[in-house]
């Protein structure tokens, strides 16, 4: 086999798509500033209206209806800014969550908390899925927002927003999903979600780093997280990123006629690799039911071992996958989403997360599948 290196890393984020990367160069070129009234500032401001329309029309939303922000995260912190607009205000706020969020929602709860602003963390199941039944009995007449995301970013474990999104709308209380990774692996609209809000991230579905967005059905419900001028309708300060809102776009306009067979791709290699595993290692466990997840994500607990061993190996191997959020890796904490699925420390401290992408091959799988059965067993065997 001469596959010499494997990226599996996709949900920590995806390489540029050549179009993309074009027109990322090619807006750079209209380098006046969007909000300038002048030829140059007017062809840079006419790349970002064109960019929203295709951003907008992927979502299935209205004109007006997006503002651009600097990342996902910034957008999960300016919708959570609500909560804390309410509480600075004198209003009594309840948050609602859940225990796996990614940590942009996480730490801004925590923070909200040492405000005295009161946060509820909604718990999953064995597989991964957020106890919907739950949030209505959650729900107080001081419950300010709804924060639940679409897809985990470590199990890809698809939740129940639309159960979620009736509940909020019956109580008249406004609710936020984080899509930043189900955007290309899971096919949705923000009005079949029936949401309010919605976080879209430009580095997980082959745009670029430093792009984000937040879909608001009404934008005039927010209030700007960073304060300076008037750009994005006074919602969002600062000099547009012209050339990465550019490239977005872009990404979504290819995204969006290629999702379909992108998904069916992606499935029936990621089927390809549950089944196998299987066969090779039968004392596996699959975290988060694979028929629930993304087409992309399959995340493993192999029961030897630790993840660090595992990615090491992995990596000398030329494998590159990832223990679940780029950020926890970082911080070597075992992992919150794993923990909050399970107590059995054997299938936390060895959970591994292969993401697929549009551009992985079936020779890149093979090549994994004759390589990762090996490192394990050979680890097995240093730890007995
Ligand atoms: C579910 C989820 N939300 C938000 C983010 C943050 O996005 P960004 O990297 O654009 O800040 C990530 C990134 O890993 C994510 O997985």
């Amino acid at each position: 086999m001469t596959v010499t290196s494997v990226y599996l890393d996709y949900n920590a984020s995806t390489p540029l798509l050549p179009r993309v990367e074009k027109s990322y160069l090619k807006a750079s070129h209209h380098f006046g500033n969007p909000s300038s009234f002048h030829r140059p500032g007017n062809l840079a401001k006419e790349l970002v209206e064109e960019s929203r329309v295709l951003v907008l029309d992927f979502l299935g939303a209205d004109p007006g209806q997006l503002i651009f922000t600097g990342s996902g995260t910034e957008a999960n912190n300016l919708v959570l800014n609500r909560v804390l607009a309410k509480h600075l205000k004198g209003t009594p706020t309840h948050f609602i969550t859940s225990e796996i969020e990614h940590s942009s929602i996480l730490n801004t709860a925590q923070y909200f908390e040492t405000l005295g602003i009161k946060v509820t963390y909604l718990p999953v199941n064995q597989e991964g899925v957020i106890q919907i039944d739950r949030l209505e009995q959650e729900i107080t007449k001081h419950t300010t927002l709804i924060s639940l995301m679409l897809a985990n970013n470590e199990t890809g474990v698809i939740q129940p927003i639309k159960e979620a999104a009736l509940m909020a709308k019956n109580k008249h209380i406004p609710i936020h999903t984080d899509a930043a990774q189900a955007i290309g692996r899971y096919v949705f609209t923000v009005s079949d979600l029936g949401i309010d809000y919605l976080t879209l991230s430009g580095h997980k579905c082959y745009g670029p780093k430093g792009i984000g967005g937040l879909y608001s059905k009404d934008p005039q419900t927010l209030d700007s997280l960073i304060r300076g001028g008037s750009q994005e309708f006074g919602k969002r300060a600062g000099t547009l990123n012209t050339s990465g809102i550019a490239a977005f776009g872009c990404a979504l306009s290819l995204l969006k006629k290629s999702i379909a067979s992108d998904i069916q791709h992606m499935s029936h290699l990621k089927n390809m690799f549950i089944t196998q595993l299987k066969i090779s290692l039968p004392n596996i466990t699959f975290n988060g039911n694979p028929d629930q997840s993304l087409s992309n994500t399959i995340n493993v607990s192999f029961n030897v071992s630790d993840y660090e061993a595992i990615l090491m190996n992995l990596d000398l191997a030329g494998i590159y996958a990832s223990s679940g959020s780029a950020c926890s890796t970082g911080s070597h904490e075992p992992s919150h989403v794993i923990q909050a699925m399970t107590s059995d420390p054997k299938r936390i401290n060895s959970a591994t997360r292969f993401s697929l992408g549009k551009m992985t091959t079936l020779k890149e799988i093979d090549y994994v599948l004759d390589t990762l059965p090996k490192i394990i067993k050979k680890l097995d065997k240093v730890n007995t």
